[in-house]
């Protein structure tokens, strides 16, 4: 366990992103244990949250009415706790030589808010970059789905926090479209992935991707 980065000080960081139900949750557990049977370590965390401030907002912006915030608000909240979660748990990580593997980041800030609610990518990132220095992942996972097949997937998972799910379909589908639009922007970092095929077969694809990546 331990091991120095094979090309250079520091771990990687791997998002993993995608509309309601993609199985962002379930693949990152998959994925934090594929890194860590290479012998690595490695952190699991999520936003909004993944810090104790961060975790507070979060409760602000999952729960309650859909229309609770307007969208520039929501993206000061997600740009805030994204704040808290860098500085107090990825950036301190990375630097000690963690990977860190997060689900969700600032690309579901760019696609529900600046897609979704139509503020425009652009600002969202003109914010990443004054709160956060522009600090962009390593590798992005983009798990694709439908939107019906993600809303009932979401669905079952229960827990309450469906505030994002409750928004209209339109919205879903601009969000969809939002996460394509990202990854042909950025090629090199974001790899979409099928997120219809089975557990197994997405889980393939992502060790596919990360082994792409790094010589892992
Ligand atoms: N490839 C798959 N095929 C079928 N069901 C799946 C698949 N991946 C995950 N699921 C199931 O779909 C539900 C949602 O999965 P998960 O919570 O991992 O998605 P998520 O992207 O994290 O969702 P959310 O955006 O709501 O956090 C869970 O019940 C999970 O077991
Ligand atoms: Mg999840």
């Amino acid at each position: 366990m331990g091991n120095p980065s094979p090309k250079r000080g520091r771990g990687f960081f791997i998002t993993l992103e995608g509309g309601e139900g993609g199985g962002k949750s379930t693949q990152a557990k998959r994925l934090v244990a594929f890194i860590q049977e290479k012998g690595w370590q490695v952190l699991l965390t999520r936003e909004p949250g993944g810090s104790s401030g961060a975790e507070d907002i979060r409760k602000l912006l999952v729960s309650g009415e859909p229309g609770r915030w307007d969208a520039m608000t929501e993206v000061l909240l997600h740009t805030a706790a994204r704040r808290d979660h860098l500085q107090r748990t990825v950036l301190p990580a990375i630097e000690a030589g963690q990977w860190v593997v997060s689900d969700r980041f600032v690309d579901s800030t760019v696609a529900y808010q600046g897609y979704g609610h139509e503020l425009g990518a652009e600002r969202i990132l003109d914010l990443h970059r004054i709160a956060n220095g522009g600090f962009m992942p390593d590798l992005t996972l983009i798990l694709d789905l439908s939107v019906e097949e993600g809303l009932a997937r979401a669905g079952s998972r229960g827990g309450g926090e469906d505030r994002y799910e409750r928004m209209k379909r339109d919205f879903h589908e601009r969000l969809r479209q939002g996460f394509l639009e990202i990854a042909k922007s950025d090629p090199k970092r974001c790899k979409v992935i099928d997120a219809s095929q089975s557990v197994e077969t997405v889980a393939a694809a992502i060790e596919v991707a990360v082994s792409g990546m790094v010589n892992i």
